[in-house]
C-alpha cells in the first residue's frame, strides 16, 4: 500500500484495492465506527458488487477489514444499512449488528445478515430475502432504525421515485406504512439512499430525510437532496419550501447517510465522493474513489430558512500538523500568497475569515497554471467553483465544470475552511451552512493562493494547516 500512489488520499477513506461507491451500514458499536461501502474487490470499476469493511475508533484513520458481505444466490449486494438489535428482537442474539442491504439480482429484494463478533463475520438469515414487490424495479438502499415513539424498526426504501416506509417489529417482517414524494422535491431522476433521523433546532425535534438523485443534482449528475418536517412514526410530512434544498452543491458528494448509535446523540455523516456522469473514468490506478470527511450534521438558520449544516467532525482539527500562519491582509484588486506549504503534499486545510464589500474571488493555483477557483458573486448571490482548469479532465466530456453553482446568502463575513486531499476540495463556509465538494486532478499540488476583488476586502485569521 503506498500512500505516494498519484492521487490517494492522504485522510480520507479510499478502498485499498479496487472500486468503492456508496457507504452502507454505517454503525457505531463497542467503541467503532464502522463503515461498510460498495466495494468491487477485483477491480477499480464498478460490477460485482459486495460490501467492504473498514472501522475507526476515532473518525480520523481507518483500519482495512476483510470483505464483509458477498454476493449470493438473490443477487450482488447493493446498499443499505446496520443496526444493533439491543433487545434481540430479530432472535440472533442481544446486541446483534444486523446488516439489511439489497440483494440485486434478476428483481431487486431486501435481505438481513447479522454479526456476533463486531461486524468481522457475517451469517445471513436463512429465509432472505425479507421484503420484496414485484411493482418496483428499483427497490432498494434500505436504511433502518428503531423508533422509541411507536416501539418498531422503521425502515426507507427508494422505491423508484419516492421513499416508502416500512415497519417491523422483528426485522423480518415488514409492512408498507406510507409513502413520501410525490408532486414535492426534484424528480430529474431515480430516488436512492434515502435516511430519515431527527435533530433538535431550539430544543424542537425535527426530522430529516435525505435522498439522493441521479441525475437531476443542481449541477449536473448525482446529488443528495433533503426535506425538513415531521415523522410520527407512520408518516413523513415535509415543511413547505418551493425549491429542493441540497446537502452539498458540489458534484462529488453522493449517496450519504448517517451512523446508527453514534456515541454523545452525534448524527455523523458521510458521502461517497463522486459523481455516476464520470466515476468509471476518473484517473486513478489501484483503486477508484474515496468518501467525504466525516461530517456533523446540525440544523441551523441560514438567515432565510432552516438548512441542514455539515461540518467536518471536531476529531479532523487533530490531523492538523505544520502550520503557516498568514499576516491580515486586504484585497484591493489582487493579492498574492505565494506558497502555502514548504513541503505540499497536496494534502492540506486553508481557514480564513472574509468580510467582503463587493464581488472577490480566489484560486488554489499550481507552477502549471491549473486552478480550481471560487467566486462568491454577492451581487447575484452565488458562490461558484470553477474546475474547468483544474488538471486532468479528458477522460470524460462531462468533468471540467466552469460554473458549478450554490446559492449564496449574503453576509458581512464568510468563515471558511476548505480541506484539500490531492484529488478533492470541500468547501464549508460558515460551519457547513454551505458546502461544496469538487474533485480535481491537478498534475501537481495547488501551492498558491490568489485573491481578485471588485472592491476592498478584509482577509484575516488566515491558516494553513498540512494534514495527515
Ligand atoms: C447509488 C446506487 C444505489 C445502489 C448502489 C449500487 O449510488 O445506485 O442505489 O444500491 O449504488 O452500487
Amino acid at each position: 500500500f503506498d500512500y505516494n500512489e498519484k492521487y490517494r488520499p492522504l485522510y480520507h477513506f479510499s478502498p485499498q484495492y479496487g472500486w468503492t461507491n456508496d457507504p452502507n451500514g454505517m454503525v457505531y458499536h463497542n467503541g467503532e465506527y464502522h463503515l461498510f461501502f460498495q466495494h468491487n474487490p477485483y477491480g477499480s470499476m464498478w460490477g460485482n458488487m459486495n460490501w467492504g469493511h473498514t472501522v475507526s475508533k476515532d473518525l480520523k484513520k481507518w483500519e482495512y477489514m476483510p470483505v464483509a458481505i458477498n454476493p449470493d444466490s438473490l443477487g450482488t449486494i447493493f446498499s443499505g444499512s446496520a443496526v444493533i438489535d439491543k433487545n434481540n428482537t430479530a432472535g440472533f442474539g442481544k446486541d446483534a449488528m444486523v446488516a439489511i442491504y439489497t440483494s440485486a439480482g434478476r428483481i431487486q429484494t431486501q435481505s438481513i445478515a447479522y454479526s456476533l463478533d463486531n461486524g468481522r463475520t457475517f451469517t445471513k438469515y436463512d429465509k432472505n430475502p425479507v421484503l420484496s414487490d414485484l411493482n418496483f424495479v428499483d427497490f432498494r438502499d434500505p436504511k433502518v432504525f428503531w423508533h422509541q415513539g411507536t416501539n418498531q424498526w422503521i425502515m426507507s426504501l427508494a422505491t423508484t421515485q419516492t421513499i416508502t416506509f416500512y415497519g417491523s417489529k422483528n426485522l423480518k417482517e415488514w409492512s408498507k406504512l406510507s409513502e413520501f414524494g410525490e408532486g414535492i422535491g426534484d424528480h430529474g431522476g431515480v430516488w436512492e439512499c434515502p435516511d430519515l433521523f431527527p435533530l433538535t433546532y431550539n430544543g424542537q425535534t425535527k426530522w430529516v430525510l435525505f435522498v439522493s438523485i441521479n441525475p437531476g443534482g443542481p449541477n449536473g449528475g448525482s446529488a443528495t437532496q433533503y426535506f425538513i418536517g415531521n415523522f410520527d412514526g407512520k408518516t413523513f410530512k415535509a415543511d413547505n419550501l418551493p425549491y429542493p434544498l441540497w446537502l452539498d452543491y458540489g458534484r462529488d458528494n453522493y449517496a450519504g447517510v448517517t451512523w446508527s448509535d453514534a456515541p454523545d446523540n452525534r448524527r455523523v455523516f458521510i458521502g461517497w465522493m463522486s459523481n455516476w456522469n464520470y466515476t468509471n473514468h476518473v484517473p486513478t490506478v489501484n483503486f477508484r474513489n474515496a468518501m467525504t470527511i466525516p461530517r456533523e450534521l446540525t440544523l441551523v438558520n441560514n438567515g432565510k430558512h432552516l438548512v441542514v449544516a455539515n461540518a467536518p467532525v471536531k476529531e479532523i482539527a487533530e490531523l492538523r500538523r505544520a502550520t503557516e500562519k498568514v499576516s491580515d491582509f486586504t484585497v484591493d484588486k489582487t493579492y498574492t500568497v505565494d506558497r502555502l506549504l514548504k513541503d505540499n503534499q497536496g494534502a492540506y486545510e486553508i481557514e480564513m475569515t472574509v468580510k467582503p464589500t463587493a464581488n472577490f474571488n480566489f484560486k488554489l493555483i499550481n507552477k502549471k497554471g491549473e486552478n480550481l477557483k471560487f467566486t462568491f458573486d454577492l451581487a447575484k448571490g452565488s458562490l461558484i467553483v470553477d474546475r474547468s482548469n483544474s488538471g486532468i479532465s479528458d477522460f470524460s466530456d462531462n468533468f471540467a465544470s466552469a460554473e458549478i453553482k450554490a446559492p449564496l446568502v449574503k453576509k458581512d463575513t464568510y468563515k471558511i475552511r476548505l480541506l484539500i486531499d490531492k484529488a478533492s476540495s470541500e468547501l464549508f463556509i460558515n460551519d457547513g451552512e454551505l458546502v461544496q465538494t469538487n474533485t480535481m486532478f491537478p498534475s501537481e499540488p495547488y501551492n498558491s493562493l490568489v485573491f481578485e476583488s471588485e472592491g476592498t476586502i478584509a482577509v484575516e485569521n488566515i491558516n494553513i494547516y498540512e494534514l495527515k
